[in-house]
């Protein structure tokens, strides 16, 4: 499984990349805004940290205006990946830029069948979310099972792009279902590393070591 980091803010994405464990970054417009940067700049700064897909949003409804936005953000970087609503303006704006060989990612998905519109336009991310279907009583890895059931049965290339992703055991049921991306927040990319066993063991074996009066250099 891919992990990629939702966030904006650069700092994180510096500090996480030098762990070797990212392999993208996804960005939306509330997070630009949470950053306080100017949206071309952060993106190509951000570009230039990670050497995987950096999803940038277009914000236009209308497919000519996405288009317009699009042909701003493809030349920031070689790695831009063109983030696009799933509408059927996205839709179109998605197969013109796939057909191009420019990277995608549709965002806002919600259903199966919006994921399987979203493979046939040739999406190289589809992103379902869902923390924000757990927040309506719905179980969102219920939908990124569907998805993956679908995709499967036709062979199509599109990810599966966990976002919303809230908490580990999302990153979890996604891994076991077979998503090809989590997305996360930097603190819940973190997390993933903790375990108080981990720490009271680490805690034993330094104080054993430190009875040996041994040093390794
Ligand atoms: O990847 C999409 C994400 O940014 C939305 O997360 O927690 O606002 O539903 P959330």
């Amino acid at each position: 499984m891919k992990f990629f980091v939702d966030t904006a803010d650069v700092a994180q994405i510096r500090e996480l990349a030098e762990t070797g464990l990212l392999d993208g970054v996804t960005t939306n417009p509330s997070l630009i805004a949470k950053s306080g940067r100017n949206f071309l700049e952060v993106v190509a700064e951000i570009a230039s940290i990670v050497d995987g897909p950096v999803s940038a949003e277009v914000v236009a409804m209308d497919h000519e205006t996405q288009m317009k936005e699009a042909e701003k953000l493809i030349p920031l970087a070689s790695n831009i990946c063109i983030k696009l609503p799933l509408t059927l303006d996205g839709l179109k704006t998605c197969k013109k830029l796939t057909d191009r060989g420019i990277q995608t990612n549709v965002t806002l998905c919600f259903t199966a069948n919006q994921a399987l519109l979203a493979a046939k336009a040739g999406a190289t991310f589809i992103s379902p979310f869902v923390g924000r279907h757990d927040d309506v009583s719905w179980n969102g890895m219920d939908l990124i099972s569907d998805i993956r059931v679908i995709y499967d049965n036709y062979g199509f290339d599109t990810e599966i792009l966990v976002a919303s992703v809230r908490h580990p055991v999302h990153v979890l049921e996604a891994a076991k279902i077979g998503a090809d991306v989590c997305t996360l927040p930097p603190d819940v990319l973190k997390k993933l590393a903790n375990h108080p066993l981990t720490d009271n063991g680490l805690k034993a074996f330094l104080a054993d070591w430190e009875k040996t009066g041994q040093s390794i250099l």
